[in-house]
């Protein structure tokens, strides 16, 4: 039975408002293995249905974007209506209390006292959801905070690989046993990086990087992971190559770039340079891409990208994670899909 979005909207103790029903998702450090193999396998196996139970029907959900965003915002709205829920959306622009000087942190705490479930959010601040879960009644799930983490964008990576490679999402730190992953391009500015290396070597996978100096700094990156100096040393051998944009919009203005064209004959990922990755090499990439800059057409629209099944999956696992928040992810269907097994399913 949906319970009433105001139902529990008590302040607690010294005025901390009572938490919701649920689980916020501010990291990948915020699920233990269990659960990331339950939202995988709930998301691949719910990812194709024609239709689907109302698991979130009577819930509201707020998406509150206050940056740029085209896949992860709509992706999370049609997430959370595939379900049953109801979603507003909140971008703290010039048609809001914003421009009459009120901050985002005030107008989110009135909204959150509407009675929201659950809160998307977006925004350029570090740590920005985790600070939320302090003071928001709503589960608090992040979007992108800054250059720090983009916990369900790993998650759709993680499952699109998982499927391509025909493995089973339950099988939890096995899952991508095997599975050699290249992630080239700025990773210093990326969250995409932030969580996709924290997450998949959690899975088993062997992960690489690849990226020009000060986009890259191989003494900040985790154990687990290891360093190329180019992009063709990077390739050799992988089962799965990640390309990332540059995040213009984060870098520091001291940083200097080679221009595209420079820049594509270095670290762009072409044709023939996948031809010395693994022979069924997939190419992920999340979005937005620039074509030319760190993706030639060829590869970016060739049989081996798997970028708009990226797109596909990432409704599927933010339903999992929406139903998580709201305390429902055990009432999404299982399936067979979720087990898959393929050429070299474990
Ligand atoms: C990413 C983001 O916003 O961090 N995009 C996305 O969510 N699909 C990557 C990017 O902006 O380059």
């Amino acid at each position: 039975m949906a319970t009433s979005a105001f139902s529990d909207d008590r302040a607690g103790e010294a005025g901390r408002p009572v938490r919701r029903v649920g689980a916020d998702l501010c990291g990948i450090g915020d699920l233990d293995d269990a659960e990331i193999a339950t939202l995988l396998g709930r998301a691949l196996a719910v990812a194709d249905l024609p239709h689907l139970p109302e698991v979130l029907c009577g819930r509201q959900i707020l998406a509150a974007f206050a940056e740029p965003s085209t896949r992860t915002r709509m992706s999370f709205q049609a997430a959370a209506r595939r379900l049953g829920a109801t979603v507003l959306t909140f971008d703290g622009g010039a048609a809001t209390s914003a421009s009459k000087g009120e901050s985002p942190l005030d107008a989110l705490r009135n909204l959150d006292a509407m009675g929201f479930d659950a809160i998307v959010v977006r925004d350029r601040r570090e740590q920005w959801a985790s600070r939320l879960t302090e003071l928001l009644s709503a589960r608090v799930i992040n979007a992108g905070d800054g250059i720090s983490e983009h916990p369900t964008q790993a998650l759709l990576d993680a499952a699109t690989i998982i499927e391509a490679r025909g493995r089973r999402a339950d099988a939890g730190p096995e899952a991508l046993v095997g599975v050699r992953i290249a992630i080239c391009g700025d990773i210093l500015h990326s969250r995409v990086a932030g969580s996709g290396l924290r997450l998949l070597p959690r899975l088993g996978a062997s992960v690489v990087v690849a990226g020009p100096p000060g986009l890259v700094d191989p003494e900040r990156l985790p154990d687990a992971v290891d360093y190329a100096e180019s992009l063709d040393a990077a390739l050799v051998g992988a089962d799965v190559v990640m390309m990332l944009r540059i995040q213009r919009e984060r870098l520091p203005a001291s940083l200097e770039l080679p221009d595209d064209a420079s820049y594509h004959a270095r670290w762009g990922l072409t044709q023939r340079r996948l031809e010395t990755a693994a022979d069924d090499a997939i190419v992920l990439h999340p979005g937005p891409m620039n074509r030319g800059v760190e993706i030639s057409d060829t590869v970016a629209d060739g049989p081996r990208s798997r970028i708009l099944r990226q797109a596909r999956l990432g409704v599927a696992v933010r339903m999992a994670v929406l139903a998580r928040a709201c305390g429902r992810l055990h009432h999404l269907p299982t399936s067979p899909a979720s087990s898959i097994t393929g050429p070299d399913g474990l």
